[in-house]
């Protein structure tokens, strides 16, 4: 079996060189913080990802997984080497590509006989070219390589499982030989292949991030049209998801999408296709609506509270979604920002996520951070649900109602019955019911 190595140990990198492992390959995971390194080895590991951390001290106590801070290493070492950098986007919305350069020019350095060089990290279509020009210009002699795009679908909060079992494996080459290396490394996973040239499968990743964004997008808006008509979108979600075509899933309509990912590859994609020639009004609509969702949101309390200065709100859920202590771009976060600027004070909950919230909404005279979610209700003006945790649906919220200054709730996620929490005596705002 080809021996593999991982050049950033970050989010998609971590999980999958011990996915990797886990199925029986040799992975050297290697990283520039020395310190990540260190504490990996120790059997820690830096993010909070279900299963993950097992899976990490398995394989590390097997062999089958290593840590270095050597990318020369990982060259010397490995058949095949992924990319896992970061691609963070720059101002304007486009993608900053110099990590990836760098990795490339290191490789080029180290490169004495031939490998593959795999890109997971989410990329505009054409970098795979880029990457082969640039290691072909920097080798120190004529070695013969292969570049590779494999981009990565994981999920937060389900990324071992995903990675473990993925809908499909894209794998994009420029021929024979890296097709049948690449069946051979996922041939443990039992998934279907798609072996397309490389631009395409660069363009697939970003496609099918915008596609699911808009996904979303659309039942948001379905949800304004619901409230303004008294549909319920849950109902309208349902019958439109039972349709083979369209599927239930991506139709949960709420505060908006968030993350890493979402945003950024949808600025990134405008961009690209601009820089193509493309002007893609549609997935601009795709950005105001999940903006203006949040909008309509904080005026939903702003109209039911009136005046928020001094109010207290329980704020549930600092994550970007559930499963996830990841707050990066977390419309959560931002919900609470915009009630504080109205004046209001928060008291707030994550089952995973305080401590990676605090330095960006810190703790004070305004922002509260609570132990435990039972207590986030006490003394309130009112709760709102900003996190799809499912824990917040088993919250008391019969005795929650007796310790709230008045029993308002807004459902920024549609987590709770709404007759249940009107037979509890709450004024229950959601979104699209
Ligand atoms: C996403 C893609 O799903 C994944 O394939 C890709 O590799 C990376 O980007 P991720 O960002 O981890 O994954 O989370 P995801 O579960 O897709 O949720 C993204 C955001 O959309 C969250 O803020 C979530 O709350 C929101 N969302 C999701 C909705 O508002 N409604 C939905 O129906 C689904």
């Amino acid at each position: 079996m080809p021996s593999l190595a991982i050049i950033g140990t970050g989010y998609v990198g971590l999980v999958t060189g011990a996915c990797f492992a886990e199925v029986g390959h040799t992975v050297l995971c290697v990283d520039n913080d020395p310190r990540k390194v260190e504490m990996l080895t120790a059997g820690g590991i830096p993010i909070y990802e279900p299963g993950l951390e097992d899976l990490v001290k398995r394989n590390v106590a097997a062999g089958r997984l290593r840590f270095s801070t050597s990318t020369a290493q990982a060259v010397q070492e490995a058949d095949v080497i992924f990319i896992c950098v970061p691609t963070p986007p720059q101002p304007d919305g486009s993608v900053d590509l110099s990590f990836i350069e760098g990795v490339a020019r290191e490789i080029a350095a180290n490169l004495t006989s031939y490998r593959i060089i795999v890109d997971k990290s989410t990329v505009p279509v054409k970098t795979g070219e880029k990457v082969a020009e640039t290691i072909r210009r920097y080798a120190r002699t004529k070695v013969d390589f292969d570049v590779v795009s494999n981009p990565e679908f994981l999920r937060e909060g389900f990324a071992v499982d995903d990675l473990m079992h993925p809908d499909r494996v894209v794998v994009g080459v420029s021929g024979p030989r890296p097709a049948a290396l690449m069946r051979e490394i996922y041939e443990p996973f039992k998934a279907p292949i798609i072996v397309t040239d490389t631009n395409s499968a660069e363009l697939i990743k970003h496609a099918a991030n915008s596609f699911l964004a808009l996904k979303i997008s659309y039942i948001n808006a379905i949800a304004n049209i619901c409230e303004a008509s008294g549909a319920n979108v849950l109902e309208v979600a349902n019958g439109m998801g039972m349709d083979e075509r369209i599927g239930r899933r991506f139709l949960n309509a709420g505060i908006g999408f968030g993350g890493s990912c979402f945003p950024k590859d949808l600025s990134a994609f405008i961009k690209i296709s601009e820089t193509l020639g493309h002007d893609f009004r549609l997935l601009k609509e795709v950005q105001k609506i999940n903006a203006d969702q949040m909008d309509r949101f904080v005026k939903k309390i702003t109209d039911t509270l009136w005046v928020l200065k001094d109010k207290r709100i329980g704020v549930l859920g600092l994550a970007f979604k559930q499963n996830t202590d990841d707050v990066r771009l977390s419309p959560a976060i931002e919900l609470c920002n915009r009630l504080l600027k109205e004046g209001a004070k928060i008291r707030v909950y994550d089952p995973k996520a305080m401590e990676k919230a605090k330095p960006i909404l810190p703790p004070g005279p305004t922002v509260e951070y609570v132990d435990n979610m039972q207590d986030v209700p006490v003394g309130c003006d009112a709760v709102a649900i900003a996190t799809e945790w499912p824990e917040f649906g088993k919250l008391d919220w019969a005795s929650a109602r007796q310790q709230m200054i008045a029993p308002i709730l807004f459902d920024g996620r549609n987590l709770l019955d709404r007759l249940e929490m009107e037979s509890l005596g709450y004024l229950y705002k959601g979104v699209g019911r």
